[in-house]
Formats: C-alpha cells, structure tokens, sequence
C-alpha cells in the first residue's frame, strides 16, 4: 500500500469506504487529512493534478516560508478580521514547528519574523506525506471530480476515479493563482452550489503593471531596488524594498500593497521623509553649497533612480541654487509620490487569491459550513488572506488543524 497514487483499487485497501474525503492535496488539504487520520477517520485526499503540494514546492523560492513568528488576525485580510484569530490561537507557527522538529527538519528566520525551511520544499511536502502516511490517510491524484450532491447525512462525490459517500467533506482546493499548477474555481462552485456567498475574489501579492510614461520609465530602470514606504488608498503602509521591473513595480513592499489595492485606485511612493530632504537640503545650502543634488541623493537611493527622479525635476544639478520652493518640489517627490497602476499581473503571477467563501456563514472554531452540516472550507479558498511572509501557510496549517480536529 503507498499514501499516493492515482489507482484508486491500489491505493485503498478493500473495506470501509472513506469518512473524510478532502479535496485539494495543498498544504490545507494534506495538514487537515493528518489531523483527521490521527483522529482515527478513514481519509481520502483527492486532487485534479498530477502531483501534490505544487505551491508549497515552488514557495519561497524553494525553501518554503512556511510560518512567520510574528502570526496575529491583524496581518490577515477578511471581511471579518476577527474571523481566524480562533484557528490560529488554537495552532500557532511553533506548533508546526515542533511538528517539522519531529521529523529533524531545521529552519532558519530571515527578516520580519519569516521561517524557511532549511532542506528545502521537497522536505517539507516528504514529511507531511510520511505524517499522512502513519496515521492510515491516502491520496488520489489525477482525480476529476464530476459532480457533489448530498442526498442524506452523507455526501455523493462522482469522480472519474470511482464514487465516494463520506459524512465530511473538507473543500482544500485552494484559490485562482496560478491556474498553470492546478488552480481552479472549483471551491467557490461548491460553496456556491450549497448556498454559500462568495467575497469578491481578485489576485494578491501581485506585481503593479504600468502603461505610457511610467511604464517607460520604469521598464528603463528595471532591475533597480530601492527601500520605500507605499501607502495605499485605505491608508495600509508597508516599508521594505520595491524592485523596477519591465512591467512596472514588484519587490515586497509592492507585493504586500497590491492585496490592498483596486482597480483605479493610486499608491503612495515615499523613499524619504519629507522633513529629513527639507533639513538636510536646507543645512547643505549653507554648508556644501556646491554639492550636486544627486550626490546627496544617492546616499539613499541606487544612482539609476537618483538619475530618474531628479531628471524629472527639471532643477539645476547645485544644492546652493535650490530655493525653498525648489526644496519642498524635492521634499514631495522624494515623500509623496502619488501613481496609479494600470492593473495587476493577475493570477498568472499572483501568489495569493484576495477573497473567497464568506467568513460568516462558517465556524471559526471548526471552518465548517453553518449552511450544510458536514461541509468544511479551509486554506486560501475561505476569505482570509495572509500578508506576504510565511502568513498564507500558517493560515493553512491552521485552518487545517481545526477542521481535521473537528471532522
Ligand atoms: P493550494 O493551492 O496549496 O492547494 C490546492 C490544491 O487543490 C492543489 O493541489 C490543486 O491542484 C487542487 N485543486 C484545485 N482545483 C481542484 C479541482 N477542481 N479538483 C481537485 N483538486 C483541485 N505562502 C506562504 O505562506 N509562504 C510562501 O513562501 C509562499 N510562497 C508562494 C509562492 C508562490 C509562487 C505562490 C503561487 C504562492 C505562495 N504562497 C506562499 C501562498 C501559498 O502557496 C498558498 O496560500 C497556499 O498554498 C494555500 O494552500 P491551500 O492548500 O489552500 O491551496
């Protein structure tokens, strides 16, 4: 018997059909079949794709952020901000660590709190296969799933794989981004078809696109890094670095600010603050009069930025020539300056989906369904998004562990 396959008659020894069947062998759907297994359910895991945990393979940059020590509701979107603060108090990033630790698997904090996984990705999808593995759950990929009715207490899941009658149904399917590896819209069908409302869905974590000039410009000086606070039209601030790219903006400081962002809406760019351009430009008037504008600049900022934002000043290139209205021009664009993004890069890059099945028709407790009782929504297809940093995961793992504790 193997924990993977996708022959259901190989995978499944004869007997009891599965109790639990999941959809989605993600990181939500694999963590939920370990909780619910170890809780002595007959687990099935199905998934449309060839292999498991794609998204956790390519997380990271391979090493998988799989937590961020710094977890709280806040750093989450949901109509309900205080919908996860139950699930993660309940399973918090050393609770999955000591679960890794079990399997002599390392990690290292790079900054603000982000965990990677030292081994890599792989070891982390190989431990949470060999955890399914010993506690009896199993997994069925390649396996389409045509049709799910619930004619009594239990549930009709039509598959070109065989038909299964569990009495839960964990929906694990993750949500739109990066249709490539498997992503569909298959968890908002269900919850839709048993009567649940769906929040307006849209990428995260995204890079900006930009059209005519600033595109241009941006494109010319792609590449480039630079520190810098964005302020997005709701007032949400994030300070760290933003990259130029041939699209436009990405780096994340830009990744975090698009899960805040609309259509239309402009984003706020300060490299420097305000008062420290005015004070130091003003002091170096009178002290270093004959310094160029772009030497004091670049004490900040890469010289290829420097070069764009002072060309666009159209200012004589001599701190002493600067008047005061030269210097507030400087002070604002360097601390404010206001741009509109034409759009997203969408789904095909986005890392997360913003959105999804409404927070107030589930538990917070269990993550199932107040509408259809033995139907459970977890991971990235329930409207709570993490912000960038190892927060999408731990939402899954925490998710997970409710819903596989209560199943
Ligand atoms: P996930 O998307 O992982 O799994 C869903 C599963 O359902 C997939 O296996 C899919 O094939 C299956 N499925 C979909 N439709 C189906 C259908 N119709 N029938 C059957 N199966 C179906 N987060 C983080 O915290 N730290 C990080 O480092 C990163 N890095 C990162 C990089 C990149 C490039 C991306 C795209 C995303 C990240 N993320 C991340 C986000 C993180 O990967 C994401 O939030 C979680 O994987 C969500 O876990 P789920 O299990 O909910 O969905």
């Amino acid at each position: 018997m193997t924990v993977l396959g996708s022959n259901f008659d190989e995978l499944w020894p004869s007997g009891p059909s599965p109790e639990v069947v999941i959809v989605g062998a993600g990181a939500a759907g694999l963590f939920a079949g370990i909780e619910a297994a170890r809780n002595g359910k007959r687990v099935l895991i199905v998934d449309h794709a060839k292999k498991p945990a794609e998204k956790i393979r390519i997380s990271g940059g391979g090493r998988c952020n799989f937590t961020n020590l710094e977890t709280k509701a806040s750093r989450f979107i949901s109509q309900n901000p205080h919908f996860a603060k139950s699930a993660l108090a309940r399973f918090g990033p050393w609770d999955f660590i000591e679960r890794m630790s079990a399997h002599k698997l390392t990690w290292h904090e790079k900054t603000l709190g982000q965990l990677f996984c030292d081994q890599k990705s792989g070891a982390i999808i190989q431990f949470l296969l060999d955890d399914l593995e010993a506690a009896g759950g199993r997994i069925l990929m390649e396996c389409e799933i045509s049709e799910i009715t619930k004619p009594d207490a239990c549930f009709t899941v039509t598959t070109n794989k065989g038909t299964f009658r569990p009495a839960s149904l964990i929906i694990a399917s993750g949500g739109l981004s990066i249709p490539k590896i498997g992503a569909s819209s298959f968890g908002y069908d269900v919850a839709k078809q048993f009567g649940h409302s769906i929040v307006e869905t849209r990428p995260g974590l995204v890079p900006f696109t930009f059209s005519g000039a600033l595109h241009d410009r941006f494109a010319a000086i792609s590449g480039v890094a630079a520190p810098v606070t964005v302020t997005t039209q709701d007032k949400t601030r994030f300070s760290e670095a933003m990259l130029f790219t041939h699209r436009g903006l990405s780096g994340p400081a830009i990744l975090q600010a698009s899960s805040y962002w609309h259509p239309g809406e402009a984003i706020t760019l300060e490299y420097l603050p305000a008062e420290r351009v005015r004070s130091e430009l003003t002091h170096a008037r009178n002290t270093d009069p004959k310094k160029r504008v772009t030497d004091w600049i670049v004490e900040y900022l890469p010289g290829r930025l420097t070069a764009d934002i002072f060309g666009e000043t159209g200012l004589r290139n001599q701190i002493g020539t600067l008047s005061n209205a030269d210097i507030d021009r400087l002070a604002e664009r360097l601390s404010a300056h206001t741009i509109s993004p034409t759009a997203t890069e969408g789904y095909r890059t986005a890392e997360v989906t913003v959105g999804g099945v409404n927070t107030d028709e589930l538990s917070s407790k269990t993550m199932e369904s107040k509408l259809c009782e033995g139907l459970y929504f977890i991971g990235e297809v329930v409207d709570v998004t993490g912000w960038l940093g190892g927060y999408n995961f731990q939402w899954a793992w925490a998710s997970a562990h409710a819903a596989g504790e209560a199943v």
